[in-house]
């Protein structure tokens, strides 16, 4: 099953659990739109050919949705049941920390074995280095803000670029480093206008004659839209725009690093359940394949990497 934001790579790791499953000779099926397709029995059973040619495409084949009724004791009683009713003794769930909850709320209600797959484009996991669908976003990121540079230059302008990233700014630090964008704006750690200003400033007296902020869609002074208004409205010579790259961020056909990590997820995944493991993430730790509880994984957010963030204080001067 895939849950929550859809992320490129998803229909890789769905690929490895029903061939890993075929190998292993087990019974798998697939569960259509999330909680919301368990809870209403939307399964189907699957083959080694139901997965044929979507190693490389983009979004999910088996569909996401955000659940409110999987929340309710009584929307996860009648998915259990759906599941029960088709043999099921086993669940694999790829997606972020949301769908992360709900899976280990139900393994332990109703002691299901459970492993979950990190696929998020946010990389906002712990215990893991990337979740799936991180690289290909970044990289189509990467993309976007050259072009909107290409432009940002011929006219010397003052560009706010806002990526994804409600609670994370794992996006856009990365993107930051990867455009040399003068400063990034991020969830976790506030940058107040007048600090903001002042790294402008400083490089337009540096002879900078256009810059590019890369702003978090969660950053605590707002999107950037309303970064570029605060400081259009200090500094009207700016020849200020902003541009939203929103869901474009989220399809495509995944990177390479997303189609190889998704597939050895996705064995490891099947393995772990096979091995008897339960309420688990699998991830990896310096490429090597980790096994941790759920439950650890939904309490704690990624931490913001702080060498990234120095790093691009460095770069940007
Ligand atoms: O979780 C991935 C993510 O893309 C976040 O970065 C973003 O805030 C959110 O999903 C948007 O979700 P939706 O597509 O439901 O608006």
């Amino acid at each position: 099953m895939t849950s929550g934001g859809d992320a490129p790579g998803m229909n890789a790791a769905i690929r490895a659990v029903v061939r890993t499953c075929v190998y292993y000779d087990r019974e798998v099926f697939g569960i259509y739109n999330g909680y919301e397709g368990m809870i209403k029995g939307d399964i189907r059973k699957f083959n080694v050919r139901s997965v044929s040619k979507i190693l490389g495409k983009g979004g999910t084949i088996l569909k996401s949705s955000r659940s409110d009724a999987f929340r309710t004791e009584e929307g996860r009683a009648t998915a259990h049941q759906a599941l029960t009713e088709k043999g099921i003794d086993a669940l694999i769930v790829i997606g972020g920390d949301g769908t992360f909850s709900g899976a280990h709320q139900f393994s332990k209600e109703f002691n299901f074995p459970v492993i979950g797959i990190p696929g998020t484009i946010d990389n906002d996991l712990p215990h893991t280095d990337y979740t799936i669908g991180f690289d290909t976003a970044t990289n189509t990121v990467t993309e976007c803000i050259d072009k909107i540079r290409d432009t940002a230059s011929s006219h010397n302008r003052l560009f706010f670029v806002e990526v994804m990233g409600r609670d994370s700014g794992y996006i856009a630090l990365k993107s930051c480093i990867s455009t040399g964008a003068i400063a990034v704006m991020l969830p976790e750690r506030k940058l107040s206008i007048e600090e903001l200003i002042a790294i402008l400033r400083k490089g337009f007296a540096n002879q900078k004659t256009s810059s590019l902020v890369v702003v978090a869609e969660g950053n605590p002074n707002g999107g950037a839209m309303e970064v570029a208004n605060l400081v259009k409205a200090r500094y009207p010579e700016y020849d200020t725009k902003y541009t939203i790259l929103g869901h474009l961020q989220r399809g495509g056909d995944p990177s390479c690093f997303d189609r190889v990590l998704a597939s050895q997820l996705g064995v490891a995944a099947v393995e772990g359940l096979i091995d008897g493991k339960s309420d688990y993430m699998v991830g990896t730790t310096n490429n090597k394949i980790t096994y941790t509880a759920l439950a650890q994984c939904v309490t704690i957010s990624n931490p913001i990497d702080e060498e990234l963030l120095r790093i691009s204080k460095i770069l940007s001067i």
